[in-house]
């Protein structure tokens, strides 16, 4: 692929969305093709399943259940978007990857790991990041910057948030190559600064 693969992950409020188009902009404004992407979602399909997924009122979803519909958002995503902008050459930022469902599904609901990756190499066609920036505070912080109005996957327990963490962190550890960890800091601008000098580093 000549294009570059930037995700960012992270736990609830820890300002992914604000520091990703942050950076989208930056790469934007030099003049560089770069496009934006969020998950689940940046396909129409996508977002009628993010629908479905974070609408509180669908309260009995498994495990496996959850874990396919955030596969199969991804898999729409790869195969119209990303792969495609990858091919032109392009850079994609995407808000979330294949991290955020071993995180969430695999460590923080219990759904094996190893059956995660097999189906994530299938939905994601192998395509793998060339860097992942984990944007990581403590737990109750981020929670503080929850919406008024929780949805489904922001509104289960600490215990759960904290297990999701601790995943990201066992993620990391054992990919130190891709995914770096960026502590949030107050303020924003630091933190960018922080995730820009590792994409000059490790992308350019
Ligand atoms: P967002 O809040 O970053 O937009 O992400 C939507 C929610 O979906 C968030 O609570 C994390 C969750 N999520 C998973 O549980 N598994 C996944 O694979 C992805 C992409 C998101």
């Amino acid at each position: 692929m000549k294009g570059k693969f930037i995700t960012f992950e992270g736990s609830e409020g820890c300002g992914k969305s604000t520091q990703s188009r942050l950076l989208y902009e930056y790469l934007k404004n030099k003049g560089l093709k770069v496009i934006y992407l969020r998950e689940p979602g940046g396909t129409a399909v996508g977002e009628k399943i993010r629908k479905i997924l974070l609408d509180n009122g669908n309260t009995v979803i498994s495990a496996i259940c959850e874990m396919f519909l955030y596969m199969a958002a991804r898999a729409q995503l790869v195969s119209a978007v990303i792969k495609p902008a990858l091919k032109k050459g392009k850079i994609v930022i995407c808000d979330r990857f294949l991290d955020s469902t071993l995180a969430y599904q695999g460590y923080g609901l219990g759904a094996d790991i190893k059956v995660i990756r097999y189906i994530g190499r299938i939905a994601t066609e192998n395509i793998q990041p060339d860097l992942t920036i984990f944007l990581d505070l403590p737990i109750k912080d981020g929670l503080k910057h929850r919406r008024l109005k929780e949805d489904r996957i922001e509104s289960r327990s600490l215990r759960y948030h904290r297990r999701v963490r601790q995943g990201y962190l066992l993620l990391a550890a054992k990919e130190p190559r891709r995914i770096k960890i960026v502590k949030v800091s107050q303020d924003k601008d630091k933190t960018q600064a922080k995730i820009r000098a590792l994409v000059e580093h490790y992308v350019f």
